[in-house]
């Protein structure tokens, strides 16, 4: 007898560690065919009990058929003698089956009357803990319904390599909470914001771009007012670098009269941007990079306001014309607060693509996502120090995503910029234009693209 017990527990242990072997070795199978299915099984029969626990549930009057009359009493004194008689009970939000995804699964459920997503969205935390999941995302495919997407683990913890660039500027830099890639394409979104507190990853996202980039026909232009240390190593692919206060000041000025130049270029040929030209006459785009945006607002004394003051309106300029002209601008900096002066306030509105690294003051998480959902605010918050590179990525479709970069070390990015230096274009070539010297409002208002201006935060 004993025997048998023995070979059963030893069949069971067996099983086990063939159950976790087979887990740690192949994850993915494990998942789809069986902690998937034991999941979904278990959500579903657990649905009433966690949306009652979440409020998610409506009161509705059903007729309730008793085989003993009295048992169930409306009230302690009157005894109720029909068979059948009409009792409030809670009725769940319908459910679909969850379907499987990379990281989790995946559930449809039908809204009750009166219900909105944002119902499902105050209660996402409640979801996840009752599902015992990293996170509950909750999205509104059409009316009447929301979708809930479980992420079992933070998928953000580890990520592969960056690969390789795909299009003209258009760079994978990282991977998305939902395990889609991670695109920063400046043709759809020309302008971006970079923020986060120091060691949060901003540089390292830098260097993604500058590796996808380096390859491909566009000029690098950067701007470091801290001494040139962040892109000095990348010298040898960038067509221009400005390190001093007067530099920035001149090569913004190269670049506002190369937007004149190409404004003459494309009013000749009868186009809107240098998107419309023929491709043997289309200018090269122009990325440019600048590392912490404060100090070009930032004033030591009094004789420099006038200097950041055309800075600043150069700057602006670049933004408002750069996605016609085929410039386009990514702003890294750890403060990006409306104290810097109202030129920051304005260009942060040209500036669609926004992405919130680790933030210290709410202010600036709000600053940089704007009038956001509040739930991609306390996200941008809770971004851990352990995991940089991980932020919060909006653009101007209004939809957010947790997301975290490829690690591009400074080494690799140096080495990048070596391998493609032979790529750089000349600054003194894309200059070479005879460019009118100054811009009229109304030159201003014709290739002003109506890009949707992010709005403001509110206040209080
Ligand atoms: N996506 C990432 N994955 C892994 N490590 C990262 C990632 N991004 C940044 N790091 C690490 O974090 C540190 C700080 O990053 P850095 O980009 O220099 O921050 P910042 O420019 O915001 O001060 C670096 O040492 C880098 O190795
Ligand atoms: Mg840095």
């Amino acid at each position: 007898m004993s025997d048998h017990l023995l070979l059963a527990l030893a069949l069971l242990a067996a099983a086990a560690a063939g159950l976790g072997a087979w887990r740690h070795w192949h994850r993915r199978s494990f998942w789809l065919c069986l902690g998937y299915p034991l999941t979904a099984l278990a959500v579903r029969a657990t649905w009433r009990k966690v949306a009652l626990g979440c409020a998610l549930t409506k009161k509705r009057q059903r007729f309730w058929f008793t085989t003993v009359p009295g048992l169930v009493a409306s009230t302690g004194l009157v005894r109720v003698r029909r068979r059948l008689q009409r009792v409030a009970v809670d009725t769940k939000p319908r459910m679909r089956w969850p379907v499987p995804t990379r990281h989790g699964w995946r559930v449809t459920v039908h809204l009750l009357e009166g219900q909105i997503p944002d119902d499902y969205a105050a209660v996402a935390d409640r979801l996840a803990h009752s599902w015992g999941v990293h996170a509950v995302r909750v999205s509104s495919p059409r009316p009447g319904r929301v979708d809930l997407a479980a992420t079992i683990q933070d998928p953000l913890v580890r990520i592969d390599q960056a690969p390789a660039s795909i299009e003209l500027l258009k760079v994978t830099v990282g991977r998305l909470e939902t395990g889609a890639p991670w695109v920063i394409d400046f043709r759809t979104v020309p302008h971006w914001l970079n923020a986060g507190a120091t060691q949060s990853g901003k540089s390292n996202l830098a260097n993604a771009l500058i590796v996808g980039l380096a390859p491909q026909p566009v000029a690098l232009v950067g701007f470091d007012l801290k001494g040139g240390v962040e892109f000095t190593p990348y010298a040898p692919r960038l067509s221009a670098l400005a390190t001093t206060r007067a530099e920035c000041a001149g090569l913004l000025d190269d670049l506002v009269g190369l937007m004149t130049d190409r404004m003459g270029l494309c009013r000749a040929a009868g186009a809107r941007n240098i998107w419309q030209l023929p491709e043997n006459r289309r200018p090269v785009p122009v990325v440019v990079l600048v590392d912490e945006l404060a100090e070009l607002y930032l004033m030591a004394d009094k004789s420099e306001k006038d200097e950041i003051a055309r800075t600043s309106t150069a700057l602006l300029r670049v933004a408002q014309l750069g996605r016609a002209f085929g410039i386009y601008l990514f702003c890294c900096g750890q403060r990006i607060g409306s104290d810097l002066g109202p030129g920051v306030t304005a260009l942060r509105a040209q500036c669609s693509g926004r992405i919130c690294h680790r933030v210290n003051d709410p202010e600036t998480a709000t600053m940089t996502l704007g009038d956001l959902d509040p739930a991609a605010l306390v996200s941008a918050r809770a971004i851990a120090a352990e995991t940089p590179g991980v932020a919060i990525v909006a653009s101007q479709d209004g939809q957010w995503y947790r997301a975290r970069s490829f690690y591009v070390s400074e080494h690799t990015a140096e080495g990048a910029a070596h391998t493609y230096a032979h790529l750089a274009p000349s600054w003194a070539d894309i200059t070479v234009g005879g460019y009118a010297a100054d811009m009229t409002d109304a030159d201003l208002a014709e290739f002003l693209t109506p890009d949707p201006v992010v709005p403001e935060p509110r206040k209080g």
